[in-house]
Formats: structure tokens, C-alpha cells, sequence
């Protein structure tokens, strides 16, 4: 980890007092203003509703700039790791911090086969679940349950420990996501394959089935391992600041991730994926296409409507990850030799976005969600399958934020103050 520059300090007058707090440097030439002594040397805390101007950590994993639309890991930037990398690789890079070399690779394969059954005793959990059970919720029951099946994991103290946490995690949550499909569809589940790489298996877990010869197309098996990159994460986003949170208190990696597959599950983070497309469907069939009046709704304050997949906390320019899966949804397509009418009507909303002077004016544009959810739908996914895609995508990015928090030397446990607007106090009479 790169120590922040202190670049001078900043002053902070309040009343006949005047204090001075550092200023820091990022390694991109961000700023920040130390305030950790605030409270003490004035009494005065912050008030900052979502954490907008608000940094918790310092880390080396994930660099945004929202200005520019760029996004690297580790330095690499998504573009160039999604053209020419594998997740499995990616993953290790988020957690390790360097691409693997070629033995690195292959014992990390080998372990994501040694963990991708589940535990027999966890497979009847999927048979208590009702078939109409959302599969995030599935999800993140299996990730917590993890913790009683494999506690002898919970010492992050031994190096191998950490690729054993890793690939447990990454190669079981694909199976309990393949698992909890099948069970909501009826059909016999399918256990994984030591001769499949990661993309393939999961596949095959989703889509094979006794009675039809299944074989993994590779434009599909390509595509999701681009999405799953594109995925992998994305410095402290909702998500990955629960993870944090949850893992400050010093509870398991395991609670941490099911906590972190909660947050994702919301329609304003991960969530918002499936509901893309179920927005896209409704202005197909209950607005007959009709874009304008779509694009009316979501400018009308008196009405809480959103347009799904539009808008960003930090990218105020085109989500990059955005522009190449709008890419990969036409490439996907067109090798599946695939039509969907719900294609031209996202561009036609895209292009009424970005002419709109309502959303140019706040930097509101596509984000990851707005095609990614049209892709896995021309790949076969279900709808409902789209955020738990998301979540095996960022569990690598999950699992590198906590592994950094926890070697944090500054890390304390996450406890945020507030103003307080109640009753003075009053006896009870
Ligand atoms: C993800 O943080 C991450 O990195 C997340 C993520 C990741 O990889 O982890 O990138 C994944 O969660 C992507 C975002 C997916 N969510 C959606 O697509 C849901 C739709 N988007 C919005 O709800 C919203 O844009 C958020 C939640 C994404 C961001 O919310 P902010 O930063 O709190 O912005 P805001 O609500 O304060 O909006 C600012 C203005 C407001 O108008 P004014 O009050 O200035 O008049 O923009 C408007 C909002 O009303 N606005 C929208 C809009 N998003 C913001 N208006 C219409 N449609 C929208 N989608």
C-alpha cells in the first residue's frame, strides 16, 4: 500500500477557533481532509447523508474516476482485463494483488475444483426453500451457513488459509447459485465437473439436465466470463462498505459476504439488473414502446419513478463497464444468431437519455445494469438470476476489500455518530 502524501495542512474556523487538520494525496492525486481529530479538538462531528464526501479507508485495490469513466484493478484497466484475462485470474488479482503466473493459476484452479461441491447436509436446504424463493435469497443463506459446514477457515493468519477461503467461497457460491435455479425450476440438480473451467461448469450446472445432450456454447461460456470481470468489483460501493462494516465487528468472512449479497439484492445497487429488464417489458406492454412518455416519468419529481440502469454515485460520465457490455449484448446476439426486441428499445431509451437535458445536466447515463441484464438474457439466463450473476461476479472484490480491512493497522470498528432531532428529555409521569 502507497502512504498517502500529506500535502500541507487544511484550516477549519469555527467561531474565535481555528484548527488545522492534514491534508492527503492518493496515488491518483486525489484529495482528502484528515478529520479524525475533529470531534475531539472541536466537539463538532460531520453530517454527510450516503457518505458522498465521505472516504472510509485507504486502499490499493480499486481505482474510479468517475470524471473520466475509468476503472482499473490493481491498475489494470477493465477494458484491458476484460479483452484478455479469465476471472479466475482477475479474481486472484483482486485478492493477491498480481496477476497469477502459470503455477499460481493452476494451484488456484485446482483448489476452485476441490471446493466447488457443496456440503450434503447443505443440498436439503434448497428442498426447504419454496420454489418461488428469490435466489439471492438462497444465496445468501448458503454464504452464511458456510461458517458452521467450514469454521476451521475463520484463521486468516496462514497465507494458504486465504486461497482456501477464496476459492471456497468462489467456487461453492457458483454451485449454490446453479443449485437454487434448478430447485426453482424442479429439475434434478447438477454437481460440477473437475474436467470444466469455472465458466463452463456453472453452465452446465444451470443447463444441462438427464434428458438433453448439453454442450457448453463458447460465445456464451466467453461472454460470462467477461461479464463476471466486469463484476468483480468496485472499490466501496454499497455492498463492499457492508461487507467492511460487518467484518469490522470482527465477525466471519462468511456473515460478512451474506450481508454483502443483501445489499447487492436492493433494487438501487445490484438489484437493479432484473429490474431493467422488467422496466424495459413494461414499457413494451403497457406503454406500447412509448420511450417519451418512460422518459417523462423519470423527470417528474411527483412521481418516484426511476429509470433502472441510469445514474451513478461516481461515474458523472458513461459507466465504462456500461459501454462494453452494450457491446458484448450486440456481439452475443448476433453470434447466437438472437433478436430481442428489448435491445432496440434499451438504445432508443440510451440515445433519449443522453439527449435529454434533465439527465445530461445531472451526469446521468447508462450504467453497468443497463445492458448487462439483456445479455444474460440472450444467454439464457433467467431474470431473477441476474443480481445473484452479479453477486458471483463481485465475490472476489468482496473478499479482497475485507482481506484489506482486516490488515488495516487504522481499522476500528465501523460506528458512524448523528445529529440528534428528538424529545429533549421528559419524566415519565
Ligand atoms: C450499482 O456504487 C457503485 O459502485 C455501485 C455499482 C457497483 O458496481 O457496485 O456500480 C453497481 O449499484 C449501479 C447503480 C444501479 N442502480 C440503478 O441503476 C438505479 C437507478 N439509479 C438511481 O437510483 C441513482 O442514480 C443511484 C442510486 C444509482 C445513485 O443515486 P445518488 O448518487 O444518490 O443520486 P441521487 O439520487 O441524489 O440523484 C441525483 C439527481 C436527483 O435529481 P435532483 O434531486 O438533483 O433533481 O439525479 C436524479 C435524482 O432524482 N436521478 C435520476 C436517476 N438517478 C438519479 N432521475 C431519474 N432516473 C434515475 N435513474
Amino acid at each position: 500500500m502507497l502512504e498517502v502524501q500529506n500535502t500541507g495542512m487544511a484550516e477549519l474556523r469555527i467561531g474565535d477557533k481555528t484548527i488545522e487538520l492534514p491534508m492527503l494525496e492518493g496515488a491518483e492525486h486525489e484529495g482528502a481532509i484528515d478529520i479524525r481529530a475533529l470531534r475531539k479538538e472541536t466537539g463538532f462531528i460531520t453530517y454527510d447523508p450516503g457518505f458522498v464526501n465521505t472516504g472510509c479507508c485507504k486502499s490499493d485495490i480499486t481505482y474510479i474516476d468517475g470524471e473520466k469513466g475509468v476503472l482499473r484493478y490493481r491498475g489494470y484497466d477493465i477494458n484491458d482485463l476484460a479483452e484478455k484475462c479469465e476471472f479466475v485470474d482477475v479474481a486472484y488479482l483482486l485478492v493477491h494483488g498480481t496477476l497469477p503466473n502459470k503455477e499460481q493459476h493452476d494451484s488456484f484452479s485446482a483448489h476452485l475444483n476441490n471446493h466447488s461441491m457443496l456440503h450434503e447436509d447443505m443440498r436439503h436446504f434448497f428442498g426447504s426453500f419454496p420454489d418461488h424463493a428469490h435466489p439471492m435469497a438462497t444465496l445468501s443463506a448458503m454464504a452464511v451457513s458456510l461458517s458452521s459446514f467450514y469454521p476451521e477457515l475463520e484463521d486468516t493468519s496462514k497465507q494458504e488459509n486465504i486461497d482456501y477461503k477464496v476459492t471456497r467461497l468462489l467456487s461453492k457460491m457458483r454451485t449454490a447459485a446453479a443449485f437454487s435455479y434448478k430447485k426453482s425450476i424442479g429439475h434434478p440438480i447438477v454437481q460440477p465437473r473437475h474436467d470444466l473451467k469455472y465458466c463452463e461448469n456453472f453452465l452446465n450446472m444451470m443447463f444441462s439436465t438427464p434428458v438433453n445432450n448439453y454442450q457448453v456454447d463458447p460465445v456464451v461460456a466467453n461472454a460470462l466470463n467477461k461479464l463476471l470481470i466486469l463484476h468483480a468489483d468496485h472499490e466501496q460501493n454499497c455492498s463492499a462498505s457492508v461487507i467492511r462494516m460487518v467484518g469490522s465487528a470482527d465477525a466471519n468472512l462468511y456473515a460478512s459476504i451474506s450481508a454483502g449479497i443483501c445489499a447487492l439484492w436492493g433494487p438501487l445497487h445490484g438489484g437493479a439488473n432484473q429490474h431493467v429488464i422488467e422496466m424495459l417489458e413494461r414499457i413494451l406492454e403497457d406503454d406500447r414502446g412509448d420511450v417519451k412518455k418512460v422518459v417523462a416519468r423519470a423527470k417528474d419529481k411527483n412521481d418516484p419513478f426511476r429509470l433502472m440502469g441510469v445514474g451513478h454515485r461516481v461515474y458523472k460520465s458513461y459507466d465504462p463497464r456500461a459501454r462494453v457490455a452494450k457491446q458484448m449484448c450486440k456481439d452475443v446476439l448476433d453470434q447466437l444468431g438472437v433478436s430481442d426486441p428489448l435491445v432496440d428499445l434499451a438504445q432508443e431509451l440510451e440515445a433519449a437519455v443522453l439527449a435529454d437535458d434533465y439527465f445530461q445536466s445531472r451526469n446521468l447515463y447508462p450504467n453497468i445494469d443497463f445492458y448487462t441484464g439483456l445479455t444474460y438474457r440472450a444467454m439464457g439466463i433467467p431474470t431473477n438470476m441476474f443480481t445473484v450473476m452479479f453477486a458471483i461476479g463481485r465475490i472476489p472484490g468482496w473478499i479482497a476489500q475485507w482481506l484489506e480491512m482486516k490488515e488495516d493497522p487504522h481499522a476500528r470498528i465501523g460506528r458512524p455518530r448523528q445529529i440528534y432531532t428528538g424529545p429533549v428529555h421528559r419524566e415519565v409521569h
